[in-house]
Order: C-alpha cells, then structure tokens, then sequence
C-alpha cells in the first residue's frame, strides 16, 4: 500500500466512499492496533480537516487517550462522563451539535463546537471510541454517523 492517500473534493458520501478502501488499505497486513488507530485518525483528518480526531481506548475503568490528531486533549475520562463516557456507557454513537448544550461535556478546548463519538467493539465489548470535535455548530449528521462506524468496524 502506497503511504500517499488520496485526497478528494465533492459531496461528503463520495469523501468517505474514497477513503475507505484506502483506510482498507492501510490496514491490511497490519495487526498492531495503535499503528491502525494512528493511520484512521491521520487520515480521517486529512481528508476532512477537522478540528480534532482521535481515539479514546478502554484501559481497566476509564478511557485512556490514543493515537490522535489536533490539539493536545486530556487523557482519561471515566464510564458516563462526558460526550466519550457516554458513548461507551450507552454502547453507541453519540452526536452533539452545540456541545456547550450537552451536560457534562468536557471541554479540551474551547474552539470544539460540534461533536460525534462512535464506539468501536470486540467480542460484544466496547474497547474504545473515536472521537471528531469541529470548530463548526452542526457538523456532523447521518451520513458521518452510518460511515464513520464502517471505519470503526474495520478496526478490531
Ligand atoms: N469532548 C470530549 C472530551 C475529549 S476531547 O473533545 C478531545 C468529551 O466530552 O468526552
């Protein structure tokens, strides 16, 4: 697999239907979860720029921060707390359009306007989540829902 991904314009199903034969690619062959983990989020943002994206991974009873890209963020965040606590405390993915809405969100920064959380699973248990966080109100919808939890399928 050729390391140089292929970058499109156009409406945003044809965006995610081209990345994820790449994203395919990258992690065929490769069975190290973070070196997956670090490929999806790497290209994930290049395609779509967004604020912040990245993993999240169930470590004993908190999620422990993973291969990520954007701004720092904080590192650990319990079961039910916050936008990722309570996508793994629902085992399901969680879109907020004004996070300043949602109780309890944890701000990591303050520029994060918008966010969607998917959980990603092995044998039945949520492992970890992937986390997307857009400077923009409303950035996310059912498209990025139903395609981003096929990327997260590919994971384990
Ligand atoms: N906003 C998240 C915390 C993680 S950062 O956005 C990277 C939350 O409320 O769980």
């Amino acid at each position: 697999m050729a390391e140089d991904l292929h970058i499109i314009q156009g409406d945003k199903k044809t965006q995610y239907e081209t990345l994820i034969p790449q994203i395919q690619g990258l992690l065929s062959g490769e069975t190290n979860l973070v070196a997956n983990l670090a490929n999806i989020a790497a290209a994930l943002k290049e395609q779509f720029n967004w604020f912040w994206v990245g993993f999240y991974c169930v470590i004993e009873d908190e999620l422990v921060l993973g291969p990520f890209q954007g701004p720092v963020a904080c590192t650990r965040i319990k079961k039910g707390r916050g936008v990722c606590g309570t996508c793994w405390e629902r085992e399901a993915t969680v879109m907020v359009d004004d996070v300043e809405k949602f109780p309890g969100h944890i701000a990591c920064s303050s520029l994060s306007k918008s966010e969607i959380v998917v959980p990603f699973f092995k044998d039945g248990k949520v492992v970890g989540v992937l986390d997307v966080d857009s400077s923009e109100l409303s950035q996310f919808d059912a498209i990025d829902q139903i395609y981003l939890e096929k990327i997260v399928a590919l994971i384990c």
